[in-house]
């Protein structure tokens, strides 16, 4: 079942190049453009420090830039394999044997760049004009069509397997259809707005597309041809792995088929200049920030991530890793949907005195609706948020605002900004790691296939 080491990883070598030049440009041009930010107005105030100075905004426009440049310039060596395969055809004068040029890849490689240049420039017109969410929502919705139609035309998968206490309804497999396709749209959406709705202090932003690019690259890294001795435990799990990235059951598509060889290059030569950018930009926006990222750099690394997830088709365990994004929206959403004041910022409260972070508060102007009141009710039985309520009415009117942030800051008590970064940080990396950060470790493997296995049979 085994194949042969394919030949195109000289073009991961190319791109680990770039990803080097991305990283020294980034460290570069940040401090460099700075002041021409400033001069732009494109600036904000650190909220949470004493000094007021203000700090170059949006700067993950220089990010997206170098980045989706770099991108552009790599499209040649992605296609190295083929244009040499052209060239060697003419010399020999066998024109006919010649293998097809990979429009099809091509196509995935074009849709991917034109999804991210859209979610680059909504996030710019966000910074600049502060777009209502109304309009946010479905602008990467729109900028996935490109995405799906090319999923469309392969014929990708929309099956899901089905978990085992529901089967006897729906069957072992599930053929969502259509819905499918919603699902995947609606990732869009959500990977570029849930880094956004989890920012404010510095360092969260880009630390978050940090650690899910260095998880979704230990993945892709799984699925490449590596020797024989060293495949082998990966072989054993070869099924599992094809139900989630391929879906096609057929014995011959092997673990490691060619097909899934090159999903994963696709993925890696997204994500390498990705990790690059982020590293440079971290340098920049890490406690003290001197640099902010602007809700630029939110759509643009979350949009690469919903391309890389779905052209690679692994939007399922993409999902995995977003679990603390899932749960910071889903507790943010009584504010977002109207239920809970949400004010302009939710960032966690600075004390000058102490130069520690505590969580901060919405108020209630007038008393809250049952519902509201039920729901906050809840979420503080549950250690979600602390509530304070009249003590003659007994109606809520304090609230603590509903971010992970905060939660964390009720949880482990207050904190400097930094030590907050790094909670966030850790609980990132927790989660990615009983996925499988520790890249080919077995342990990675047995917590996340074994884990697989309680819901999924073999
Ligand atoms: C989102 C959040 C908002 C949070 C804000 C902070 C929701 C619904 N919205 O709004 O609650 O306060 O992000 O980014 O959850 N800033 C810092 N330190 C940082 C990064 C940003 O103080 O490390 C401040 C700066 O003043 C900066 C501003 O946040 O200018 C950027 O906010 P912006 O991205 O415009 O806020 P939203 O994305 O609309
Ligand atoms: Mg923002």
């Amino acid at each position: 079942p085994f194949i042969e080491p394919i030949p195109p990883l000289p073009a991961l070598y190319t791109s680990f190049g770039f990803s080097i030049f991305a990283l020294l440009a980034t460290l570069y041009i940040i401090p460099a453009v700075g002041p021409a930010f400033i001069k732009a107005n494109l600036k904000g105030i650190d909220l949470l420090k004493n000094d007021k100075t203000p700090i170059p905004e949006s700067q993950g426009l220089v990010c997206a830039s170098i980045y989706i440049l770099l991108l552009i310039l790599f499209i040649p060596f992605a296609f190295s394999d083929s244009i040499s395969n052209f060239a060697n055809a003419k010399k020999t004068r066998e024109g006919i044997s010649v293998t097809e040029f990979p429009h099809y890849q091509l196509s995935v490689y074009l849709s991917s760049l034109l999804s991210l240049l859209i979610a680059t420039m909504l996030g710019f017109l966000d910074d600049v004009f502060d777009i209502r969410w109304r309009h946010k929502i479905p602008i990467p919705i729109i900028a996935s069509i490109p995405l799906l139609m090319v999923y469309y035309a392969e014929r990708g998968n929309t099956h899901v397997v089905v978990p085992i206490p529901l089967r006897f309804i729906f069957g072992t497999l599930l053929d969502l259809g259509p819905l499918y396709y919603i699902y995947m749209s609606l990732l869009s959406t959500f990977a570029t707005n849930s880094f956004n709705i989890l920012a404010g202090i510095n360092g969260a932003e880009v630390s978050q597309a940090l650690i899910i690019a260095l998880s979704v690259i230990l993945n892709d890294l799984l699925y490449l041809p590596w020797p024989l001795d060293f495949r082998i435990p990966l072989h054993l799990l070869g099924n599992r792995a094809e139900v989630e990235v391929g879906g096609v059951w057929s014995a011959g598509m092997a673990y490691g088929s060619q097909e899934l060889v090159e999903r994963h290059l696709f993925s890696l030569y997204f994500m390498l200049p990705m990790v690059a950018v982020c590293v440079g930009f971290m340098y920049h926006n890490w406690y003290p920030a001197r640099a902010f990222p602007g809700d630029t750099l939110c759509y643009v690394t979350g949009m690469a991530f919903a391309v890389v997830g779905i052209q690679a088709h692994f939007s399922k365990t993409l999902l995995l890793f977003f679990i603390p994004q899932i749960f910071n929206f889903l507790l943010s959403c009584p504010q977002l949907f109207g239920l809970v004041p949400c004010p302009r910022h939710r960032v966690p409260r600075f004390d000058p005195d102490t130069n520690l972070l505590y969580p901060s508060k919405t108020l209630f102007l007038k008393p809250p609706s049952k519902l509201t009141s039920f729901v906050l009710r809840t979420f503080s039985a549950l250690g979600l948020t602390d509530l304070t309520v009249h003590p003659g009415t007994g109606s809520i009117f304090e609230a603590n605002n509903l971010t992970i942030l905060n939660f964390f800051l009720l949880r482990l008590g207050p904190m400097p900004e930094k030590r907050l970064v790094q909670t966030l940080m850790c609980s990132q990396r927790i989660n990615n790691i009983w996925l499988l950060e520790v890249a080919g470790s077995v342990l990675a493997f047995t917590v996340r296939y074994g884990l697989a296995g309680l819901v999924y049979d073999g």
